[in-house]
């Protein structure tokens, strides 16, 4: 059988890859503590999964439009007027399934083969690919420790050609929590405009956001970026609904009536139960929402805090949630007889040891290992005492 070339230089998503490799060693009775997770670990609240039920006897099982049902999109674009002060007609938003495919759409939408996009590591890794597939070529920028591992306006400046097409902002990021000032985002977007560039601006933690920091998007800054901004964003994260598939973006008309028509030969519509039950968790789940970030924020001082016991140095996340521990000083060492090459050395023989963490080296951050603080406290806790004993062998 012949296989196309674009598929198979797509490797494997290794957050997938290892979660399921947890599950099957749980499910063969190993006891694993896993740290993969990119999901809140909280069920959908009961409000939403009644709205699924209504949809369904209701018998709202039907195609919807392409770019989403008009009661959601209504919700989606007062959510942006009420928490982004960004006034969107319902004709710019197209919902899709999933970020994952809204960001797939706006590349696709933006990028010829050999065009540019400009990606700040480390990055969550689809953002690559998704380039890739697209025919663009990533161009990826190595962030700064002492810059927050943000992208700075000259960073910016020193990686434009005359390739380049877009730049892939993610803020609140995952891998490192890191978020953007107002000013920071204003700096980048005055080299953003002087180049006439547009910004994809995946916000998809924005609700998750810690120390009294406030979320501020790049469309935001000035009537320049709100026209030449998509941004991602959906219910995944902030709703605790990964499985039910609905993400949406806002664009500029004439790029939002481009992805319209693309996805409307890929996806067709999202799942109508999903958008049904979206436009109830939407219009209603301000304090669920509240109670889901304030148990993340206990999780992540009492993680900070098991890290700092055992002298592990980690970006300190201000979003989402992720920790992504130092592992540099272990690199070269051995443990088990094997040597710690890197990151993903290092999350291997740590699995053998009863705990799963994600390695940095697909997030371009080989130094790196990423732990999800969307799991219980006792499992933060169960899970540091098997990585104490684990950092007390390396020799
Ligand atoms: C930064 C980022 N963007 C987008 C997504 C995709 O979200 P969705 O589940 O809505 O496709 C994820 C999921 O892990 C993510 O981490």
């Amino acid at each position: 059988m012949k296989l196309s070339k674009k598929a198979l230089s797509i490797p494997a998503s290794v957050t997938l890859e290892i979660t399921a490799k947890v599950k099957q060693l749980k499910s063969e009775g190993k006891s694993i503590i896993g740290f993969t997770a990119g999901e809140p670990d909280f069920n959908t609240p009961d409000y939403i999964i009644d709205s699924a039920k209504e949809a369904l006897d209701i018998g709202f099982t039907k195609y919807t439009p392409v770019a989403g049902m008009p009661e959601l999109k209504e919700v989606i674009c007062k959510k942006f007027k009420d928490d982004n002060n960004l006034i969107y007609d319902p004709s710019q938003i197209i919902v899709s399934d999933g970020a994952k495919a809204s960001l797939f759409h706006a590349i696709y939408a933006l990028v010829d083969d050999g065009d540019e996009v400009i990606i700040p590591a480390p990055f969550w890794f689809t953002y690559e690919e998704q380039v890739k597939i697209c025919g663009g070529k990533p161009i990826i920028i190595q962030t700064k420790e002492e810059n927050g591992y943000k992208l700075t306006p000259s960073e910016l400046e020193n990686a434009i050609t005359d390739r380049t097409v877009t730049i892939l902002l993610n803020s609140p990021s995952n891998p490192t929590g890191a978020i953007y000032s107002k000013e920071e985002l204003e700096a980048l977007a005055k080299v953003v405009e002087k180049h006439n560039l547009t910004v994809i601006s995946d916000e998809i933690y924005e609700k998750l956001i810690y120390d009294g920091n406030k979320h501020y998007s790049i469309a935001q800054v000035s009537d320049y970026m709100k026209e030449n901004t998509i941004v991602i964003n959906g219910v995944s994260k902030t709703y605790s609904m990964t499985g039910w598939r609905v993400g949406y973006l806002a664009a500029p008309k004439a790029i939002a009536s481009i992805i319209s028509r693309v996805q409307g030969h890929t996806t067709s519509n999202a799942c109508s139960i999903s958008q049904y039950a979206s436009v109830t968790a939407m219009s209603k789940g301000a304090e669920i929402v509240e109670s889901m970030r304030q148990e993340f924020d206990k999780r992540r001082k009492l993680m900070s805090k098991l890290c700092d016991d055992l002298g592990l140095t980690y970006i300190n996340p201000q979003g989402a949630f992720y920790m992504f521990i130092n592992i540099k000083e272990f690199i070269g060492k051995s443990v088990d007889g094997k040597v710690i090459n890197g990151s993903l050395d290092f999350a291997s023989i740590l699995t053998d040891h009863g705990v799963a963490v994600i390695p940095g080296l697909p997030f371009h951050a080989d130094e790196f290992i990423r732990l999800s603080y969307a799991v219980s406290e006792a499992d933060i806790v169960g899970g540091f005492e098997r990585i104490a004993k684990f950092i007390s062998l390396i020799k």
